[in-house]
């Protein structure tokens, strides 16, 4: 049965899938995090594994860069394999390190975007991009319990990764948002018209005014974090 993008069987992804941009993040992800993981596609080198998490069945795929990629990705898994929740765990660049620094992470409630996509889903209409709100209480009360700060609020989702605007900078914080990244608006758009349960959470990379960012070492452990949070969530 495969689909134009993912090349598994029927009945080969679990109900959850976690998804990272990186292909090499979600191999990483399944031989780190999973028992008994097997590839179930390889299409374009965009890897997703079926295994298990403290005796749950989960899977991780990956959703490349970007709006349309994510969104060919989401819609297929929910769509075509019957995946009811996604969860999105990715990187963010602050709009203010002073208020969100390296390493810090966003649970996104909400996600603005420059992007046209859930307009032409909405009559050129604004709509209103959300994460399911069960799976965001529970990824908020799992990351309270493990003792991992998060800030839950709004993100932005630009289709620009270079060129970013200093005045949306300065706009983006004066109306509360907290970072720039490039899927989850998409994502949460892909859910609301197929029926699914999204989330995205995210990690800070970088902090956009200063131009700091993490170093290797950063990066993998503030991913441990996320990743636990990530999979506790997953679990309930
Ligand atoms: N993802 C991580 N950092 C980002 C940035 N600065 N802009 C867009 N997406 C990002």
């Amino acid at each position: 049965m495969a689909t134009p993008h993912i090349g598994a069987a029927a009945g080969d992804f679990a109900g959850i899938v976690l998804m990272p941009g990186d292909p090499l993040r979600a191999r990483l992800i399944a031989d780190t995090y999973l028992q008994d993981a097997v590839q179930v596609t390889s299409v374009r080198n965009v890897f997703g594994y079926t295994g298990s998490y403290r005796g749950k069945r989960l899977s991780v795929m990956a959703h490349g860069m970007g709006i349309p990629s994510a969104s060919i990705y989401a819609t297929e898994l929910i769509r075509d394999y019957g995946v009811g929740t996604l969860i999105r765990i990715g990187s963010c660049g602050s709009v203010d390190g002073a208020r969100l620094g390296l390493r810090d992470i966003v649970i996104a409630m909400g996600a603005c975007t420059d992007s046209k996509v859930n307009r032409l889903r909405l009559l050129d209409h604004d709509f209103a991009a959300i994460a399911d709100f069960e799976v965001l209480r529970t990824a908020v009360e799992t990351a309270a319990r493990l003792g991992k700060p998060v800030r839950v609020g709004n993100v932005f989702t630009t289709d620009l990764f270079y060129g970013v605007q200093p005045q949306l900078l300065d706009v983006l914080r004066g109306m509360n948002v907290n970072a720039v990244e490039m899927e989850t608006a998409g994502i949460y758009g892909v859910a609301a018209q197929y029926g699914a349960r999204a989330l995205a959470m995210l990690t800070v990379s970088d902090v956009i005014p200063t131009g700091e960012a993490m170093d290797a070492e950063a990066r993998q452990n503030s991913f441990q974090d996320m990743m636990e949070i990530a999979l506790e969530t997953a679990l309930q």
